[in-house]
């Protein structure tokens, strides 16, 4: 089954429970909470630059991780409609990125100003590889790293700097990430 359109729900927490079990997402209680953790940064955020669209912001970035735990064959269905790169195609894991740009597209989040927005989750896990980057993939990859429920160190240090400094946060989450991951042999 491939979705063509998605419900149609308002801007609410609890749409992702019924998301979830409408489309067999597999998400977690702790996926869960990291995406709305995600959502509430990404607003503030968004609030504090005086931003008009914070509202549409947060929500499509709460479902950045909307397809991260969705089966395998599952993903399969989307292959046909989605670009991947290789670096996809050798880590699974990272599908979950343009599987969930492409729900977006289809869903009735999706608005003619969303583009921007849909880039930023199709790239949010290989932002090195994104051609352009722009504010909103900045945005949205500083606070996937250090929304309230990631709990280590820098955690606490990073989400402070976003709020004075986006531009250097993302820069300082870039090296993080990459010692972080180094560490852990880890790609995602
Ligand atoms: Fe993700
Ligand atoms: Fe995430």
């Amino acid at each position: 089954m491939v979705l063509n359109r998605m419900m149609k729900w308002k801007f609410q927490d609890t749409d992702l429970i019924i998301l979830n079990e409408k489309y067999e997402l597999n998400l977690g209680l702790k996926r869960i909470k990291h995406m709305t953790g995600v959502k509430k940064l990404v607003k503030q955020i968004a609030e504090s630059l005086k931003l008009d669209n914070s509202e549409e912001i947060s929500e499509i970035f709460k479902l950045h991780d909307i397809a991260r735990n969705m089966k395998a064959e599952k993903q399969q269905e989307f292959i046909p409609h989605i670009d991947i790169i290789d670096i996809e195609k050798n880590n699974p894991v990272l599908l979950h990125a343009p599987i969930a740009a492409y729900m977006l597209r289809n869903s009735d989040l999706y608005t003619d100003n969303s583009d921007n927005l849909l880039y930023a989750v199709r790239y949010h896990t290989l932002f090195e590889h994104a051609e352009r980057e722009t504010f909103e993939l900045k945005l949205l990859t500083v606070c996937d790293f250090c929304e309230y429920e990631r709990k280590f160190t820098e955690a606490e240090t990073l989400r402070k700097v976003a709020f004075e400094n986006l531009d250097k946060a993302y820069e300082k989450m870039k090296i993080i990430r990459k010692e972080y991951y180094l560490k852990h042999e880890k790609i995602n």
